[in-house]
């Protein structure tokens, strides 16, 4: 069947995935919250993608730069002159539109109003605040608009504690801000959401050897973390998408229920901005190689992704209808064991007879290790469709046979199989499983 946005929201909310922010005052457009399985499988993407850039790579380090940041940043990186999207307004019933994206001389799509669309004017995406007891343009701040810039300007702070040498990159993962004219698909584009950057810092004249190696581990860990190769592809920037101080720009898009679009990109971005806040700092951001006595400003290899866009392709890869018998639908989440939000289910047959007490015992045994969901109502095939709908791997019951021998029954989401194993060692072969 068709997966489509309709069904995914629907499943989102309904299983405790994600909701629309402050939804009882109506929602909040652009916001959203992830609910008890939602966060689990942020965390676990957000996990997979810091292990995989920090642990698998001895020649990156981490940071978690603040969100508000000196403002001057926001000048020296361009944003507060260029960060901008056109847009017009109904005058009629105030909607708003990014000037490109609708036709200015059909009616307003919301009210049906002809010829009533204001002048396109340029809006800056960058949310602003005040910092401290005044609100005049001394006190301003904003919200970063990606996380990026954090790491340009502690760039001599890690050089100088961490014993990195160049080539070496920075990692860093948090939220970002942008006021979206448009925030339609979902968590796709949203006003607040979480980025994944890491800035590769590396010799002049070596980023063409960099560009292609990022590129190539970049889709890797996609194909890692279980997604369908063929909803993956490249997509290059052409000389109208570049930014102007970048030499090439790949993006790694997904075939979202839209349609193909931007998953996470990888920019090859020279030394534009390094060079940007020593000119705006009056810093020397200069690097003086140990080895060869060089100094250069290094140039940069960005790979930059959404991580709740990451969700979204996530869900959108996993979600799965299928007929088991005629007329009989299941709906299951094919993630990833690494990014399941529950790994383990532990399901006693029935309550009594002290099967409950058995599988709890289990269940605290096995929660040590993993996520687990321990589910004693209703009939059991009901009990593995609802872990089929979350996207849990492995379900262990308990039974009135498990009393007699120490076996339990293991229930593969994917198969659907049941293997009878014993109850000791579980822990053991599950993970031997989430392995294979
Ligand atoms: N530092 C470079 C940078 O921020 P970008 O292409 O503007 O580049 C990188 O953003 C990634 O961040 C995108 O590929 C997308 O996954 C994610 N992203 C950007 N804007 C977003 C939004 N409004 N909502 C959700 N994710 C967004």
């Amino acid at each position: 069947a068709e997966v489509t946005m309709d069904k995914i929201v629907s499943l989102c909310k309904r299983r405790g995935f994600i909701f629309q922010s402050s939804e009882i005052y109506g929602g909040l457009s652009g916001a959203y919250d992830y609910g008890p399985m939602g966060v689990e499988l942020k965390n676990n993407i957000r996990d997979f993608w810091w292990k995989e850039m920090t642990q698998l790579h001895d020649d990156i380090v981490g940071l978690d730069a603040s969100i508000l940041m000196h403002p001057r940043v926001w000048e020296a990186s361009g944003h507060v002159s260029n960060f901008t999207d056109p847009m017009v307004d109904c005058k009629q019933c105030k909607s708003r539109f990014r000037a490109d994206q609708i036709d200015l001389s059909a009616p307003c799509p919301v009210c049906g109003t002809k010829g009533s669309f204001t002048e396109p004017r340029n809006f800056n995406l960058m949310f602003q605040s005040h910092i401290g007891a005044n609100t005049d343009s001394s006190s301003v701040v904003y919200l970063r608009p990606e996380t990026a810039q954090g790491i340009y300007v502690d760039f001599k702070n890690v050089v100088q504690s961490s014993r990195v040498k160049v080539p070496f990159g920075i990692a860093q993962i948090g939220k970002s801000f942008r006021n979206e004219i448009t925030t339609k698909n979902f968590i796709f584009r949203s006003c607040e959401f979480e980025q994944m950057e890491m800035q590769f810092f590396c010799k002049p004249g070596t980023e063409d050897e960099w560009f292609p190696y990022w590129r190539g581990q970049r889709m890797d860990f996609y194909i890692r973390m279980g997604i369908r190769p063929e909803s993956l592809r490249w997509h290059q920037h052409g000389p109208d998408e570049l930014a102007f101080y970048a030499k090439d720009a790949y993006d790694i898009q997904f075939l979202f229920p839209m349609g193909w679009q931007e998953l996470e990109g990888v920019h090859s971005r020279t030394d534009y901005d390094l060079s940007q806040h020593q000119t705006f700092s009056g810093k020397d951001q200069s690097y003086l190689d140990p080895e060869t006595n060089d100094r250069y400003i290094p140039y940069v290899v960005e790979t930059s992704a959404g991580l709740t866009r990451n969700v979204l392709m996530a869900l959108s890869d996993a979600y799965d209808e299928e007929e088991i018998a005629p007329g009989d639908v299941r709906t299951v989440l094919h993630f990833h064991p690494a990014i399941a939000p529950v790994k383990v289910a532990v399901l006693p047959l029935v309550k009594k007879d002290g099967l409950d007490e058995y599988a709890q015992k289990l269940e605290k045994e096995l929660r040590e290790d993993y996520t687990v969901f321990f589910d004693r109502s209703g009939a059991i095939g009901r009990r593995y469709r609802r872990q089929d709908e979350i996207g849990t791997p492995y379900c262990v019951t308990v039974d009135y046979q498990t009393l007699e021998d120490n076996t339990v029954t293991l229930r593969f989401r994917d198969s659907m199989e049941q293997v009878r194993v014993p109850v000791a060692g579980i822990a053991a072969r599950i993970k031997q499983e989430m392995k294979d």
